[in-house]
């Protein structure tokens, strides 16, 4: 890993000539930093950003990805993440794919929807994915963003953006990017700070979010292990950066962005007891549920989710043991009176304890950026 390079900063060169830009949607709270929910394959559908938005919404949604190959046609199930979508926040419509014509093709198909924006996956880690060419694997080939960003940002009148991993193996070909970012005008820029071989579980490079935030005129958003309110301030301090973008610490703690507005605000954060995630896991159960999926199936779907919920509620796993044990519903919800209601005005830890550890652990996913192969 080289160190982030002081450089001059690209994007006042290029703020002077280009055109205006499409303002970004105000977030919850005027003038504070931007918070966002990270696009997660498997988990940010419709009924999780319910959730979300019942316990204190993101100022952006970002959809999982779209896969745009010569048959795509947008998945329905995402397409309804944007149509149905009652929260009141905007949903920017992620895709995935390298093939300009197809798309240019699917981003005219997304913009007939109430979409905030189009962003483009340059991050996924997955094997099967970046051997494609497409999410991680763009990072290898700069010539291939530039045609890739040109192309849909002539077919992208509103906004545009971009969600992108430091590098593929290393990060020589970083500044480059960066460079091609602000060339092609993107709206808004996150930054995953790891390669795309780090996977999801090394430390997270803060240094080189700070660099994209110096070196690109748009906004750059900070993406990497922001665990809680504090962090999130910590991370915005250290990086500069416009705003926190929170993946799998919003599936343990829904209450984070609350958290963190109420944070960046000088006041004292929300602190949820145990009783409260009892309530929180049967809301994610019930709005979660699809009639046709049965019970057991959808019992092993939340132990997905409470395999992060699980991370702050004891330090011993004693929760998470229990937890993954359960076969039906009524079995998985007597765990959680066992855990959650024995003493249920204990605080909910804002952190996830030390070594307690989500599951499965691999530490690449294989197939995809799924819940089934990726850990916390
Ligand atoms: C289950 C899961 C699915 C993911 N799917 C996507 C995806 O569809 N698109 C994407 O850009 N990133 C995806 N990611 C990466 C996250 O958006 C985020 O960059 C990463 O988890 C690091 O942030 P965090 O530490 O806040 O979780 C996924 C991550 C997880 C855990």
């Amino acid at each position: 890993m080289i160190p982030a390079a002081s450089t001059p900063n690209a994007g006042e060169a290029s703020r002077a000539t280009s055109p205006a830009r499409t303002p970004l949607p105000l977030p919850i709270v005027t003038g504070q930093p931007l918070t966002a929910l990270a696009p997660m394959q498997d988990v940010t559908d419709l009924p999780f950003m319910r959730v979300m938005a019942h316990y204190g919404a993101p100022d952006y949604f970002f959809t999982e990805f779209f896969r745009v190959h010569a048959q795509s046609r947008p998945e329905k199930h995402i397409v309804r993440s944007i149509v149905e979508n009652k929260t009141g926040r905007p949903v920017f419509a992620q895709l995935i794919g390298e093939d300009v014509g197809h798309m240019v093709r699917t981003v005219r198909e997304l913009l007939k929807l109430p979409v905030a924006g189009i962003d483009l996956n340059m991050g996924c880690p997955a094997p099967k994915i970046y051997k494609k060419n497409v999410g991680g694997g763009l990072l290898r080939d700069p010539a291939k963003i530039d045609e890739l960003l040109g192309a849909l940002r002539d077919a992208i009148p509103g906004l545009f953006t971009v969600k992108m991993r430091i590098g593929f193996d290393s990060t020589e070909n970083y500044r480059r990017v960066l460079d091609l970012v602000a060339k092609h005008r993107v709206d808004l820029l996150s930054v995953h700070g790891r390669t795309v071989k780090e996977g999801y579980r090394s430390d997270v490079h803060y240094d080189f979010i700070a660099e994209a935030a110096r070196a690109v005129p748009c906004p750059v958003l900070a993406n990497g292990n922001i665990t809680s309110a504090t962090r999130a301030a910590a991370v915005l301090a250290e990086t500069r950066a416009a705003g926190v973008m929170i993946g799998r610490h919003a599936i343990r703690n829904p209450w984070i962005f609350r958290q963190t507005r109420e944070r960046l605000a000088g006041q004292t954060p929300f602190t949820p007891t145990l009783r409260d995630v009892r309530g929180y896991i049967e809301h994610l159960y019930r709005e979660t549920r699809q009639p046709d999926i049965p019970e057991a199936a959808h019992v092993a779907k939340m132990k997905k989710y409470l395999n992060f919920v699980g991370q702050s509620v004891d330090a011993q796993g004693a929760f998470l043991y229990d937890m993954r044990r359960a076969m039906t519903e009524a079995e998985l919800f007597a765990v959680c009176d066992r855990h959650l209601l024995a003493d249920p005005e204990r605080p909910f830890a804002d952190e996830p304890y030390a070594g307690v550890i989500a599951r499965p652990n691999c530490e690449t996913p294989h197939e995809s950026c799924s819940l089934d192969t990726i850990t916390a």
